[in-house]
């Protein structure tokens, strides 16, 4: 399987079969990694890491992979660079193209990855936009094949259905053929152009996959192998957060709620949380979010090593 040189802005861009090699390479460098067996195969390449907005997991599992792939990072937050003052973005991506192997943004727009990608004729990596983050998802599905295999899981979401996470779990579930179901308040489920993309990836990839929209949460957790939540307000919607805390409150992740679902679901959120799940359902013996956040590890370095190799 051959993705060098590839961007990787959404997941919706891969097949089954791609997405199949880089978790598969995600288990090799997990393997790796448990052994304590050196995997510096890029020594003397270097990535540019693009920030516009916060980031724990992001920024450090993908710092701690390019070091244990002898790659060197350099840390852009958007405000230390000429970005901030008005630079054009393809002439800044163009740039940093004569400079580094692969750069990789967190940015508030989609397009400003897209313009990014179209000028720099280096990889281009998602590390989460408005409208997706791939890098996630890719973790989430390593974890959902680490703990319930693919055949016959039904995964549920429950919240802003139309946010960044929820999409990338949605293309990941069309073109990997699982059962999902979005649960979210009417005027937060996914756009309709993002449910004609996952339809058309379950049609393209002949997955078949399951999509179901529904306004209820019971109905979107009901046996549901795994619940996922992620915060009611993403990053750049802070001036709707009082409205969105009001909406969403009936998805809130409760153990009434979970109750409905096959008992031995399991729990997942990308992280950070806030009130959109209970410290019960969080704490409980469910939950699977630290070996969640361990894989984005894992998945960052497959990603790096497929595009760089
Ligand atoms: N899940 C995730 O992307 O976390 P950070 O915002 O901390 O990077
Ligand atoms: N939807 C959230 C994800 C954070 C990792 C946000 O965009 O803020």
């Amino acid at each position: 399987m051959k993705l060098t040189g590839r961007d990787f802005l959404t997941l919706a861009d891969f097949s089954r079969e791609e997405i199949m090699y880089l978790l598969e390479l995600s288990k090799d460098f997990k393997k790796k990694k448990m052994r304590n067996e050196p995997h510096a195969y890029f020594v003397g390449k270097t990535a540019a890491l693009i920030f516009e907005k916060p980031s724990t997991r992001t920024r450090t599992s993908l710092e701690v992979a390019c070091a244990h792939l002898g790659i060197h990072p350099i840390y852009m937050p958007r405000s230390e660079t000429q970005l901030a003052r008005g630079e054009p973005v393809k002439d800044f991506s163009r740039v940093l193209d004569r400079y580094v192997d692969i750069i990789i943004a967190r940015v508030y727009k989609h397009s400003t990855l897209e313009e990014m990608a179209k000028y720099a004729r280096i990889p281009v990596v998602n590390a989460l936009s408005d409208y997706s983050h791939p890098l996630q998802a890719l973790a989430d599905y390593l974890t959902i094949l680490e703990k319930k295999g693919f055949e016959d899981t039904k995964v549920a979401f429950v919240g802003d259905g139309d946010n960044n996470v929820a999409h990338s779990l949605l293309f990941g579930a069309a073109i990997l053929g699982l059962e999902i179901r979005i649960g979210s308040p009417e005027g937060y489920t996914p756009s309709k152009e993002v449910l004609e993309l996952a339809n058309k990836l379950v049609k393209k990839n002949s997955s078949g996959a399951q999509i179901i929209v529904t306004n209820d949460p019971i109905e979107a957790v009901k046996d549901a192998d795994v619940i996922y939540t992620d915060v009611w307000v993403s990053m750049g919607q802070e001036a709707e957060a009082k409205e969105r805390i009001k909406v969403f409150e009936p998805f809130r992740v409760t153990w009434d709620l979970v109750k409905h679902a096959a008992d031995d679901f399991i729990f997942m959120h990308c992280l950070p949380r806030h009130e959109e799940v209970t410290e019960e359902v969080f704490e409980s013996d469910h939950s699977v979010v630290w070996d969640q956040a361990e894989n984005r590890l894992h998945t960052a370095k497959a990603v790096i090593a497929a595009l760089l190799s």
